[in-house]
């Protein structure tokens, strides 16, 4: 039985290619996909995510717009992801009937969890603003949701400041919720991601397919490693350069989840600080006393990464 899936987005080059890797994966189930502020704003992170199943053929995966600011912070600052992601996603314009669901995407996860069987695993590869605003709202979705599987946070270094990650930086009050919710937690930091680089030669690779999701990941991942090249390099495969694919990792832990090496321990998250705004504060040696809450991720199997996103990138709606 495929297991059943929600991805929360801010498309975005990684999420694009979290989200194909979603939809394509026997093992999976994609129940739908909500668009949250990001990497650019929700007009952008909305449409990228409709023309991304539209380009592959997959029109009926239903999408829903969500939170278009942070909950508590009322600038909205981006820094390197423009030159990562840009704003609008190098796919055509929707041709097969890709169209956005009517309601908001917060009230669609509080229904779609309320009147699930507690079978839907959670997948925000975003800022958290969508799942904490539904966690406020209805905290009984949390009886509901067997495990919530985050890309963001990073503990041994940051990519948007010294000590923080985009996605938990972006939106640290939504993100501090939600890290202490209760629910089980797997995480997926930048110190997994960082390890399971995808470089130019796989992206040749994943070209090499020809199918729609194929080329249009190595057209991602070869953006990413432009945008990475200019402003964080990343080290090199051989005489290949390469980038991480973050969400794309957090998808494929759920299908195979022993593509992680992760520890128990309690994780919060700096909402106070000037120069550390926006940490995953772990705990690695439980000084705070707390049990944990997180499965937090300290390193990946690249090779079985690159194996995984082939082997489904190949497929064909
Ligand atoms: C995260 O930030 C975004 O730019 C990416 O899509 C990814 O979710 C990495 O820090
Ligand atoms: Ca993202």
């Amino acid at each position: 039985m495929p297991t059943k899936v929600i991805l929360d987005v801010d498309t975005g080059t990684d999420d694009a290619v979290a989200l194909m890797t979603a939809a394509l994966s026997p093992d999976l189930e994609l129940v739908g996909a909500t668009s949250v502020n990001g990497n650019t704003s929700i007009e952008y992170t909305t449409e990228n995510t409709l023309r991304v199943f539209d380009f592959i053929g997959m029109p009926e995966v239903p999408v829903y717009r969500g939170i278009d600011r942070p909950l508590v912070r009322m600038d909205v600052k981006r820094g390197m992801a423009a030159r990562i992601h840009g704003d609008m996603l190098d796919l055509p314009p929707v041709s097969n009937g890709a169209r956005l669901q009517p309601g908001n995407a917060v009230d669609w996860l509080i229904e779609t969890y309320l009147a699930s069987s507690g079978d839907i695993v959670l997948c925000p590869v975003g800022p958290l603003t969508n799942i904490a605003m539904a966690i406020v709202k209805e905290p009984r979705i949390l009886e509901f949701i067997p495990e919530i599987v985050i890309m963001g946070g990073a503990h041994d270094h940051g990519n948007i400041t010294a000590s923080a990650e985009f996605n938990i930086w972006l939106d640290p009050e939504a993100a501090r919720i939600v890290v202490n919710c209760g629910a089980p937690i797997r995480m997926v930091p930048l110190d997994a991601t960082h390890r399971a680089l995808v470089s130019t030669d796989d992206a040749a690779r994943l070209r090499a397919l020809g199918t729609p999701a194929g080329e249009a990941a190595a057209r991602f991942v070869l953006q990413r490693i432009d945008g990475y090249d200019a402003t964080q390099p990343m080290p090199r495969r051989g005489d290949a350069l390469a980038a991480p694919v973050h969400d794309a990792l957090a998808v494929c832990a759920i299908i195979d989840p022993s593509i992680l090496t992760t520890e128990h321990i309690p994780v919060d998250v700096e909402v106070h600080a000037d120069l550390s705004l926006g940490r995953t504060v772990c705990d690695f040696r439980f000084r705070s006393g707390k049990p944990g809450n997180v499965h937090f991720a300290m390193d990946a199997d690249e090779p079985k990464f690159n194996r995984m996103l082939l082997e489904i990138l190949g497929r064909s709606a």
